[in-house]
């Protein structure tokens, strides 16, 4: 069996294949290479999220089975071109959730005591003690849009630490657990309109793309649950797309939002010129939600043994495309 591992993977993950038997080729390629072919005669391709595999590199490798993505999120991958060409493709859902909730925690926090412009003043030689004066997220009304996994981390992280939390998820399926402490909503619109601070943990479709803009920043109150002006606050460390930037920028320039913090953008990498960068209030880091020790090597393990498990019996719990014949 050969499998291609194009943008890295852990060490142990490796080891792993390595001892099933696999033969490996851990080299990234460029998309025309991989348009025209390099990877034939592999049976499998693990990629994090650098590799795009297209319709074209899709029909390039004629031998592929699996395509394995060593995270969460597909969009790097044209599932409807794997599904025609029976390739599964499985990804590892699970692995990274501790991370983002614990990163998301990270930004909530760091927006809303300034830790950014804070550490950008003292490196400018400026004690800047008086314009630093943050707020506490503790008393606050937290939206998550989105109740998936990463969300419910979040809602319990938040919870302990005093937030009160409200969220919307129109797919949420039948059954889920949702904790006593945790408010829903039926209607975005109602979300924003209750909550200081807002967190997005869905997925980006049509639907999803820029539903944090102007007119939904303009609904947020300002004014937290017990009381306290901490202006509005908005971080997203799930999919680039889901906050318009444009509006986002806007916000930030007339205070309607106190804070933006991003993980995700709409284009990856982020341009050097980006209007947010010239924000103070604007907190970013470059996609490091799943950036780990701990989240890679599970995402590594968790992803070998997807694959693996779908070489061998043509299924396993994390396939995507289960429309495959
Ligand atoms: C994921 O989808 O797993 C995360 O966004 C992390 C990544 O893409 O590397």
């Amino acid at each position: 069996m050969r499998i291609a591992i194009t943008d890295g993977l852990h060490p142990d993950a490796l080891d792993l294949l390595r001892s099933a038997g696999a033969t490996l080729l851990v080299e990234h390629h460029d998309p025309e290479a991989l348009a025209s072919g390099a990877l034939d005669g592999v049976d499998a391709i693990i990629v994090r999220s650098a590799t795009k595999l297209t319709s074209d590199v899709i029909h390039a490798t004629p031998t592929l089975r699996v395509i394995g993505r060593a995270g969460v999120g597909v969009d790097n991958i044209d599932l409807s071109a794997a599904t025609l060409a029976n390739v599964r493709v499985v990804n590892a859902p699970g692995a990274s959730t501790r991370s983002v909730v614990e990163l998301t925690i990270g930004h909530l926090i760091a927006s809303a005591r300034l830790v950014a412009p804070s550490d950008r003043a003292l490196r400018d030689g400026r004690w800047m003690k008086k314009q630093a004066t943050g707020s506490e997220i503790a008393g606050k009304r937290l939206g998550l849009v989105g109740y998936g996994r990463i969300a419910r981390g979040v809602a319990q992280a938040a919870t302990a630490l005093g937030m009160e939390v409200h969220a919307y998820d129109p797919y949420l399926p039948q059954g889920v657990d949702i904790a006593p402490a945790v408010r829903l909503h039926t209607d975005l619109d109602s979300l924003f309109s209750t909550c200081t601070h807002i967190s997005l943990h869905c997925n980006l479709t049509e639907e999803s793309r820029h539903l944090a803009n102007a007119a939904r920043f303009a609904l947020m109150p300002g004014v937290g649950a017990d009381g306290v002006a901490c202006g509005n606050h908005v971080v997203n460390c799930a999919r680039g797309g889901l906050v318009s930037e444009e509006d986002a920028a806007a916000a930030l320039e007339s205070g309607v939002l106190a804070s933006l913090a991003l993980d995700v953008f709409e284009h990856e990498p982020l341009a050097a010129d980006h209007p947010l960068l010239s924000h103070d209030r604007f907190l970013g880091t470059p996609h490091i939600g799943a950036s780990t020790l701990e989240a890679q090597r599970r995402v590594g393990l968790d992803i070998v043994d997807a694959v693996l498990r779908t070489l061998e019996t043509g299924t396993c719990p994390t396939v995507v495309n289960r429309d495959v014949l």
